[in-house]
């Protein structure tokens, strides 16, 4: 296929979410909540948990499965496995390595990315620059996180707002005037303080301290991320529609990180959306980090909610902090 006559988009989604349930019901006997605060706080009312034995690793290679059949594609033709997660399986070999080994694509370069919760737009935004390039056909991208095993499960102001899963697409060549027509990624390392896990790599390995102490557990400034995510989630969306050469009005699904119902409605204020341009299952599932826009994207695709020649427009926030937006018409 000769430079520039296409583009890359998505040819198939998947995902996966574990059939565990925990209700806000269910926290008010672990911690002092209640149903109210956490529904009018976070819009949240419950989050799938995995098992003890359940990995991140499980998860990406169920979706990825389901991916697979929805692109049509066999394991073997896929080039590249970009895995984003803050909960691998181990530190390594990277979880991608073990999804590529569980799924039996033999062909593909594998490697993890550490994004937080703007993992999936990152890999969608690598895989693009991939596929344009001619370098690869067909990316798995998947973002997956059992973020319940670094969890305080005594700690109200996190516990609340968690929960697991994993989204896949299968990102290859589509049509020239779909596909990904452009991403924006970002970084500030500044704020990385607002949202971190103290222990567990060089900086403090694990000891007994750091385990008695919980520093394997997420450690959040809730309100600080939550300044940052209503200003970014503006300003990523404005340049992703700047950089498309389009307007608010364009966009025809909006789907953005599922941290904070307050968070998505001050970005669905700022960009006039009413709410059938908007999905939404964060009511359902909670913050699954960078799996969130992952499945709601699937989620969106399968309830026929997201048509052929629709504007889609996808914005995250993460850890380190973190953040990417991109614009997808859609192809399929
Ligand atoms: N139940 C009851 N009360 C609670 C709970 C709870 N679960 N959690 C906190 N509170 C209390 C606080 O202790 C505080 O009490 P005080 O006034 O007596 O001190 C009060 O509620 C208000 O606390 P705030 O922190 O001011 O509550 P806020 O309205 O800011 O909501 C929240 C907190 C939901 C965490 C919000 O700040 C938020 O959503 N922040 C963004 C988080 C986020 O989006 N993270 C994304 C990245 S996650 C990732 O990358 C893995």
């Amino acid at each position: 296929m000769p430079q520039n006559s296409f583009k890359a988009g998505i040819l198939g989604t998947g995902s996966f979410l574990p059939e565990n349930r925990l209700t806000n019901a269910d926290l008010e006997k672990m911690v002092d909540t209640s149903d109210e605060w956490i529904v009018s706080r976070t819009g949240i009312r419950e989050r799938r948990i995995a098992d003890a034995s359940m990995t991140t690793s499980y998860m990406a290679t169920e979706a990825a499965k389901k991916a697979l059949i929805d692109a049509n594609i066999s394991a073997k033709d896929i080039d590249l496995i970009i895995i984003a997660t803050v909960v691998p399986d181990m530190n390594f070999p990277s979880t991608a390595c073990i999804v590529q080994a569980n799924i039996g694509a033999d062909n593909a370069a594998a490697f993890d990315i550490e994004v937080g919760c703007s993992g999936f737009i990152y890999g969608l935004s690598i895989a693009k620059q991939f596929i344009e390039n001619g370098t690869y056909k067909n990316i798995l991208v998947v973002a997956a996180d059992t973020l319940s095993k670094i969890t305080n499960w005594e700690d109200r102001n996190t516990c609340v707002l968690f929960g697991d899963g994993a989204g896949a697409a299968i990102v290859g060549p589509v049509e020239n005037g779909y596909g990904i027509l452009d991403t924006y990624i970002g970084a500030d390392g500044k704020g990385g303080k607002h949202l971190y896990m103290p222990a567990g790599g060089s900086r403090m390995p694990a000891s007994e301290d750091s385990v008695k102490n919980k520093l394997h557990t997420i450690h959040m400034e809730g309100q600080e991320v939550f300044k940052f995510a209503v200003k970014v989630m503006n300003t990523a969306t404005i340049e992703i529609l700047d950089k498309c050469g389009l307007k608010p009005d364009d966009i025809d699904i909006f789907i953005p990180h599922q941290a904070n119902i307050r968070i998505i409605e001050a970005g669905m204020k700022r960009l006039k959306l009413t709410n059938e341009k908007v999905f939404i299952n964060l009511d359902k599932y909670g913050n699954m980090s960078a799996a969130s826009v992952a499945v709601a994207l699937d989620e969106a695709s399968k309830e026929g909610m997201v048509k052929k020649d629709n504007i889609i427009l996808m914005v995250a926030f993460g850890a380190g902090l973190t953040w990417g937006s991109t614009v997808i018409k859609w192809n399929k």
